[in-house]
């Protein structure tokens, strides 16, 4: 097929009705779950300036060196497209001084995200995010509450729980994979103990150097956390044998994450420890988690959600000191998993009545005639542009009407209608004005 002239930029898409179902029931979860918790929604603008970016999320940072839309306004200003919302979240938060409402701030948003990065499963330019952000409260209950909270919207999505046992501050083992969902929990310290952490890092993996894949070798300038997450098979082994965090946090941090698995087992949610899990921005201290569904295709196309605690970051940006946390989810990867499960929505209410219609003066009474069947809350299908009752009758068939109604010329002239029971083929003609009522007894509608 010959290609259209015009088509949606590379990485992006449309969404049509199909997928708007999708849509609007992670809408509706997120919107009950949101209310239960005591969550108000935030809207921030797509563009936002490109430095709250490149200082909120990191330079060294994949999203910030390589995946930003930027442009530069005829202002001279540099903008860019929002690749997620925890930053300008963040910045309205400070801005909007909700610093001095009754903390905590807690906030919820939904919408487009933009990152320039090579489309495959589970990736795309333009994608969609949900998450929850929690300001001003540095105990460890949000940690474990905020997970909690995705976890109980993918499973009222009817994403199903993947069943382990809850380890505790052990090594993470890979489990045989029966699908569902899995919990990967991690703590990357804080500014106390990340950098002598950072420094046995760099130690271990720079007398290793030479044997790493091409992308650790950068990142072992640039971001050398980061190597903990590498997916290439050559770096594995010596993986496994590096200095993992959880050793190193200092008293506070190791406290503080041992009371999140604490609540996570209070409520008993099960968890992954996972000490590989780093996360690829730079604002993160303390809890860290991602939540993937355990199927090739799930882990292929990567986390469902990610989050973790970010207590320094207001404070990055211009704020008082005030701890935070949260996460965020992407729609796409979810849509994708309720789809592979075949999870399926009820149709909506099919039309009731269909209204067919022959000639201009009918066709003038019958837009009118819609409307009161529409304050009447009765669903009528038509088709105005079809001008023989032959085709206007075989729709209604196709459609499986059980009445319709026929406004000829005469009829129109006369202010009658037809109503025509399809399954007998019955007949009878009515007031015009009296066929709301006349329907609403038929249909059995109790007012
Ligand atoms: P993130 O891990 O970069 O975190 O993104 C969160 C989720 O967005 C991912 O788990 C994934 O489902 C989805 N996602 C990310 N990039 C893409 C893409 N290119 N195509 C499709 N889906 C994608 C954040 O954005 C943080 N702001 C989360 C957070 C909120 N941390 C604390 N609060």
């Amino acid at each position: 097929m010959k290609k259209p002239k015009f088509q949606a930029p590379t990485g992006m898409y449309d969404i049509l009705a199909e997928d708007q179902k999708y849509f609007q029931r992670v809408y509706n979860v997120c919107e009950n779950i949101a209310n239960f918790y005591g969550f108000k929604k935030i809207e921030t603008p797509i563009l936002e300036e490109t430095e709250l970016f490149s200082k909120g999320i990191g330079l060294a940072t994949d999203i910030v060196g390589k995946q930003m839309f930027t442009l530069r306004t005829k202002g001279g200003d540099y903008l860019t497209l929002r690749p997620e919302l925890t930053a300008p979240v963040v910045r309205a938060y400070i801005e909007q001084g909700m610093g001095s409402l009754p903390q905590p701030v807690k906030l919820w948003y939904f919408g487009p995200c933009f990152r320039y990065e090579k489309p495959q499963l589970g990736r795309f330019r333009q994608f969609w995010q949900f998450g929850f952000e929690v300001f001003g409260e540095e105990s460890p209950v949000i940690d474990a509450q905020i997970i909690r909270i995705f976890y109980n919207i993918l499973r009222e999505l009817k994403l199903t729980p993947h069943y382990f046992s809850t380890r505790k501050f052990t090594q993470a083992s890979s489990t045989k994979s029966g699908g569902g969902l899995i919990v990967d929990i991690n703590s990357i310290g804080d500014s106390q103990c990340r950098p002598y952490y950072k420094k046995l890092l760099v130690s271990y993996f720079r007398s290793r150097e030479t044997v790493l894949c091409p992308d650790c070798r950068r990142r072992l300038r640039e971001n050398p956390l980061r190597i903990l997450d590498c997916k290439e098979e050559k770096c594995q082994p010596i993986k496994a044998q590096a200095p993992q965090m959880l050793d190193h946090l200092c008293e506070e941090c190791h406290k503080h994450f041992r009371e999140v698995l604490e609540f996570l087992d209070e409520i008993e949610l099960p968890y992954h420890l996972n000490p590989y899990l780093v996360r690829g921005l730079d604002y993160y201290t303390k809890t860290v988690f991602e939540i993937f569904e355990d199927t090739e295709e799930g882990r292929k196309q990567g986390a469902l959600v990610g989050g973790g605690r970010y207590d320094a970051l207001v404070k990055l940006l211009g704020g008082k000191d005030t701890p935070a946390g949260g996460g965020a989810a992407g729609l796409e990867r979810i849509i994708a998993v309720m789809k592979g499960k075949g999870i399926k929505f009820p149709e909506p209410a099919p039309a009731q009545v269909f209204l067919a219609q022959l000639g201009d003066l009918a066709k003038r009474k019958s837009l009118r005639l819609m409307e009161d069947f529409r304050k009447q809350k009765i669903l009528v299908s038509e088709s105005f542009g079809r001008d023989s009752l032959k085709a206007q009758l075989a729709r209604a068939n196709k459609i499986g009407i059980k009445y319709t109604l026929i406004l000829g010329q005469k009829e129109a002239l006369e202010g009658t209608i037809i109503i025509k029971d399809m399954a007998s083929g019955r007949q009878e003609t009515v007031k015009l004005e009296k066929v709301v009522k006349e329907m609403e007894r038929k249909l059995k509608i109790k007012k």
